[in-house]
């Protein structure tokens, strides 16, 4: 009953309100109640699909957040043992700060990496868990894929996609070795390496600072793509990251900037710092614990020297020397000696190094005095930095131009 003089309503409502005349036959408490019964209509109909499309978004976002979760990410230590083939001794292919990696096989045939962590760490198995799937959330393809992780008794284990062409000191250091890596695939590592930083630094959820970045630590793909791995080892390790100030320094000499050396101060500049180390290595082909006895210098301090002398293109690795693109070397040199630069504050960011790799035009601020840490004599660069007045500094840089 109620139904149909609703609809009658309904029916009135729409087809005899417009016409005057006919519109007479309804009374003024008709047409309020219509309108309030189509208000209340509108109301529930609106709400109702409101609900139903923000639970179906909000299942959406559930489920994007749910693909990586914590089952998903654990193996059972069974599953590891037969992949590593109980850890042999044969399937070993590295060792890290962090304990042995194993190369293993999935009964699916996937290749992986196993780090098995040694067992100093004083972090518990749940901050351990959710350490794990935060970083196993960083997924960027110049960085090394995290998998999973087993956790039983005392084994912290770490899995991660198997990268099958060993990492960048591999090659580089190695005097025949260092032939397969020619400027263009030198160029394309270098780029590689400055978009996993850029997104370790920036773009993901995390703000992540590596701590070790170097050479072996950068892994190359089958068609030399780079990879950096270890990434997010101080999560997982359970050192305290939102700390400015560590008392235990970690990290590899020669790689690691004087401010956190002296004073265990680290921040994405530290990570910039190895970056340039990192790339005068690349470019050089010579470890930063290089020594040129002529010049009683290190890797930083040749540098440096070369450039203000104008002698830049004296660095590149001999092998080099055929074939190659003068301006992307002599842009890779600037950027890696304004990386290595003592002054924190003066280091280019991730993005700036980035912008500056792709786009050439971008000018580049002169870079001024090195850090003379890692392997230099700390006493010579504390008294040389005293000797000289800030505006002195300024003058001499300005003149030092590479010609
Ligand atoms: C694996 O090796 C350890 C010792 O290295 C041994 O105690 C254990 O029984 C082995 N496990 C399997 C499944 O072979
Ligand atoms: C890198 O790996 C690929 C595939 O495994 C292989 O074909 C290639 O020869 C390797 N490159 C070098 C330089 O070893």
């Amino acid at each position: 009953m109620f139904l149909g003089s609703d609809y009658d309503i309904l029916y009135n409502f729409f087809f005899y309100l417009p016409n005057a005349e006919k519109g007479k036959r309804i009374s003024v408490g008709t047409i309020l109640a219509t309108a309030v019964s189509i208000a209340i209509g509108v109301l529930l109909l609106s709400t109702l699909s409101w609900c139903w499309v923000t639970r179906k978004k909000e299942k959406m976002i559930g489920d994007a957040n749910d693909i990586i979760n914590v089952e998903s990410l654990q193996f059972d230590l069974s599953t590891v043992i037969a992949a590593t083939n109980n850890f042999s001794h044969d399937n070993k292919i590295g060792q890290g700060g962090f304990g042995w990696v194993y190369k293993g096989k999935l009964s699916n045939g996937q290749e992986i990496a196993v780090k098995r962590l040694s067992k100093s760490s004083g972090q518990g198995a749940e901050e351990f868990k959710n350490e794990v799937v935060l970083v196993a959330k960083l997924q960027h393809r110049n960085l090394v894929r995290l998998l999973g992780f087993c956790l039983e008794g005392e084994e912290k284990i770490l899995i991660y996609e198997f990268v099958p062409n060993k990492s960048l000191d591999y090659f580089l250091f190695d005097s025949d070795k260092r032939a397969c890596l020619d400027w263009p695939t030198r160029y394309k590592i270098i780029g590689g390496i400055a978009r996993g930083l850029l997104y370790l630094h920036e773009d993901s959820r995390f703000k992540i600072i590596h701590r070790d970045l170097k050479a072996s630590n950068v892994l190359l793909d089958g068609d030399m793509n780079p990879k950096i791995s270890d990434f997010g080892m101080a999560r997982i390790f359970g050192m305290d990251q939102s700390q400015a100030n560590t008392n235990r320094v970690v990290g590899t000499f020669g790689y690691m900037p004087p401010e956190y050396v002296r004073q265990g101060l680290f921040s994405v500049k530290s990570d910039i710092y190895s970056f340039g180390v990192l790339l005068l290595e690349i470019i050089t082909g010579k470890k930063n614990s290089f020594y040129h006895s002529e010049y009683a210098e290190y890797l930083l301090s040749f540098a440096w020297r070369n450039w203000n002398e104008g002698t830049a293109s004296e660095l590149l690795d001999p092998i080099l020397r055929e074939f190659y693109s003068r301006e992307e070397v002599m842009r890779c040199i600037h950027i890696g000696l304004l990386c290595v630069q003592d002054n924190v504050d003066q280091r280019p960011t991730m993005a700036t190094i980035a912008r500056t790799l792709n786009i050439h035009s971008v000018a580049l601020e002169l870079p001024q005095r090195p850090a003379f840490l890692g392997y230099e004599r700390m006493e010579t660069t504390q008294s040389t930095s005293r000797s000289i007045p800030e505006s002195m500094n300024d003058v001499t840089n300005t003149e030092l131009a590479p010609r």
